[in-house]
C-alpha cells in the first residue's frame, strides 16, 4: 500500500482500516488481520511507555517503535500495510528543517514510508508543505489533537458553528498543501461528514462518527488492553482481565 492508493480507495468507496502499533507483536497482529495502514501513533506514550500524555515521548523512542514494528510485518513490501509513523512533540514545532532531519530520520531507519502531523496552523502548514517537497507524504490530523492537550484540553471538539467552520477551512488547507489523507478526532458527526463530503483525500475518523471514508483505533483501546478507555472506542473483548485471569489460573496450577 501506498498513499496514493489511499486516494483510490476513496474513489472506490472502499472503507479504510487504520490500526495503531508500538511493537514487534502488534505491528505482526494488524498486518494479520488485514489493516490497511498501521500508525505507529505517540499513543504509545499511554499504552506502551505510561506516561499521562503523549508529551513526552522522543523522536528516538518512535524511532525504536518503528523498527520493532516494522519487523513484526511479514508479508513482502509490495504487500504490506502502509507504515505511518507520528511525529511525536517538539520533532516539528520548531521549524521545517528540525522536521524534515526528524522525518528522514523515521524513514532511514525504518520501514515508515509517512508521517502524521497534529494542527493547521500557518507554521504547520509550512512544515507540511516542505517535507511533501522533499519526498515525505504527509497525513494531517485535526480536531482532538493530543499534543495540544494543554490548551484545548481532552475534550470534544468543534462544537459551535464558528469552530467547525475554522476546522472545515484547516482541513481544506491540509489537502491543499498535499496532505494525502487527513485524521479527524472527537468532532460531532455533522462536521466531519461535510469535511468529507468536500474533500478528495481520504478522511480517517476516530470518535467522529461513522461516515468517514476510514476508521482509526488505538490497538489497544480495542482489545481491552488500555489503563484509560476513551469515551469513543468500546473495546471488543476485556484483554487485561482475559490474560491476567489466565496467568491467575497457570500460577494457582503450579502452586504447590
Ligand atoms: O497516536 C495515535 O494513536 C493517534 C490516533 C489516535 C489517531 O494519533
Amino acid at each position: 500500500m501506498i498513499p496514493s492508493d489511499l486516494i483510490k480507495l476513496k474513489e472506490e468507496r472502499k472503507f479504510i482500516s487504520v490500526l495503531t502499533a508500538w511493537d514487534y507483536w502488534s505491528g505482526g497482529i494488524v498486518e494479520k488481520a488485514g489493516a490497511d495502514v498501521v500508525l505507529i501513533g505517540d499513543s504509545l506514550a499511554m499504552v506502551c511507555l505510561g506516561h499521562p500524555t503523549t508529551l513526552p515521548v522522543t523522536l528516538d523512542e518512535m524511532l525504536h517503535h518503528a523498527k520493532a514494528v516494522s519487523r513484526g510485518f511479514k508479508r513482502p513490501f509490495s504487500e504490506q500495510p502502509l507504515l505511518v509513523c507520528d511525529l511525536p512533540f517538539l520533532s516539528y514545532q520548531c521549524g521545517e528543517d528540525k522536521a524534515v532531519n526528524a522525518a528522514g530520520k523515521l524513514l532511514k531507519n525504518s520501514r515508515t514510508s509517512a508521517v502524521k502531523i497534529e494542527g493547521a496552523e500557518k507554521e504547520t502548514l509550512k512544515v507540511i508543505n516542505r517535507l511533501i517537497r522533499m519526498g515525505i507524504p504527509v497525513m494531517g490530523h485535526l480536531g482532538l489533537t493530543p499534543q495540544s492537550i494543554n490548551t484545548i484540553g481532552y475534550r470534544k471538539q468543534a462544537i459551535s458553528r464558528q469552530s467547525q467552520e475554522i476546522l472545515f477551512n484547516q482541513a481544506i488547507e491540509l489537502e491543499q498543501n498535499g496532505c494525502f489523507s487527513l485524521v479527524i478526532e472527537h468532532v460531532p458527526e455533522e462536521i466531519s461528514t461535510k469535511i468529507k463530503n468536500k474533500l478528495k483525500i481520504p478522511v480517517i475518523g476516530i470518535g467522529a462518527g461513522d461516515n468517514c471514508d476510514g476508521q482509526v483505533r488505538v490497538t489497544a483501546d480495542l482489545l481491552g488492553l488500555s489503563d484509560k478507555q476513551p469515551p469513543f472506542v468500546k473495546p471488543l473483548i476485556k484483554g487485561n482481565d482475559l490474560f491476567i485471569n489466565h496467568l491467575k489460573d497457570w500460577i494457582d496450577q503450579k502452586s504447590l
